[in-house]
């Protein structure tokens, strides 16, 4: 039986303050929405559940403020069996985004960062969290001087460390020396290598800077790419969205824990795919992650 792994989260908890509404506003235009929801979010946090669902021990390093939006994102963290040891509370508030959802599931968010914006470096006890950790799951929802200095304790104590780069901007060189995996969406990688409607380039580019890539191509699958073997392109299951929202991070933090349990990148890719399937045919980023059983059942789907 393959032993359970350990996966660390360094990011960002979010209150989602979701807006649903038939077609997102243009600038200067107001639209009626037609229903109004709080969910937990925030990258980190999100990767954070996606993973412990899939089956890991996980646990997350990040901020919350002193609002009730803190309390409840720690018990809903919890509630998914995360542990929220190394996860701070600090004065003032915590962390939202401003959601809008449209009826083809797509969506517009404004992240106000709050406690996230406190996590610039780590605590000695993050550094021995992650140092006992088979993966570090990293996102740009935090300052990027504490996703340094986690990617920088993951190198020193061996761990494998997967970067999610969103929301997009420009990564340290410094940043990138330390990832193994990157982990961008389409728009990331155009944005992050300046190849627009050419996955496979994109990533071809970015093996200069990291040696594996994985990109998430939406409805269309996702790509693997690694310097020294052939890239491995996996299907996504054709499924009606109501709420992308997350899905990216629930393909991030199931795929770390294929990947941390030994799966074939093939298997890994599908099973992280069937996840993303099933979270966005449910409202809401993480209280719409597929636990482990429902994963398997959607991946034996999958031709
Ligand atoms: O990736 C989705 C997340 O991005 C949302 O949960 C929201 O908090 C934003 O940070």
């Amino acid at each position: 039986m393959t032993p359970t792994p350990h996966i660390a989260v360094l990011g960002s908890a979010n209150m989602d303050l979701v807006a649903y509404v038939a077609k997102a506003p243009r600038r200067g235009e107001t639209v009626t929405g037609r229903e109004f929801r709080t969910a937990p979010g925030g990258k980190g946090a999100n990767q954070a559940v996606a993973a412990a669902r899939a089956g890991a021990t996980v646990s997350m390093i990040g901020a919350v403020g002193t609002d009730a939006y803190g309390t409840q994102l720690r018990s809903a963290l919890e509630h998914s069996g995360v542990d929220t040891d190394m996860l701070r509370t600090v004065e003032g508030p915590t962390g939202t985004a401003h959601i809008v959802v449209g009826d083809d599931g797509g969506n517009a968010i404004v992240v106000v960062p709050g406690a996230n914006g406190t996590v610039t470096a780590l605590t000695p006890g993050d550094e021995g969290l992650i140092a006992s950790a088979d993966a570090l799951l990293l996102q740009l929802e935090v300052p990027v001087e504490g996703v340094l200095a986690a990617a920088r304790a993951a190198r020193r104590h061996g761990v494998r460390t997967v970067l999610t780069p969103a929301p997009a901007q420009h990564l340290p060189p410094e940043l990138l020396d330390a990832t193994d995996l990157l982990l961008p969406n389409e728009h990331e990688a155009a944005a992050l290598t300046g190849i627009i409607d050419d996955p496979s380039a994109a990533a071809r580019s970015l093996l200069s800077q990291v040696p594996e890539v994985v990109i998430t191509l939406g409805s269309r699958g996702s790509l693997y790419a690694a310097r020294d073997t052939e890239p491995v392109t996996v299907a996504a299951p054709r499924v009606p969205a109501v709420d992308t929202t997350g899905a990216g991070d629930t393909f991030a933090g199931t795929l770390a824990v294929a990947l941390a349990e030994g799966a074939s990148v093939v298997k890994a890719l599908t099973w992280a795919s069937s996840a993303a399937a099933l979270s966005v045919q449910r409202p809401g980023a993480s209280a719409s992650m597929p636990y482990r059983k429902e994963i398997d059942d959607e991946a034996g789907r999958t031709p």
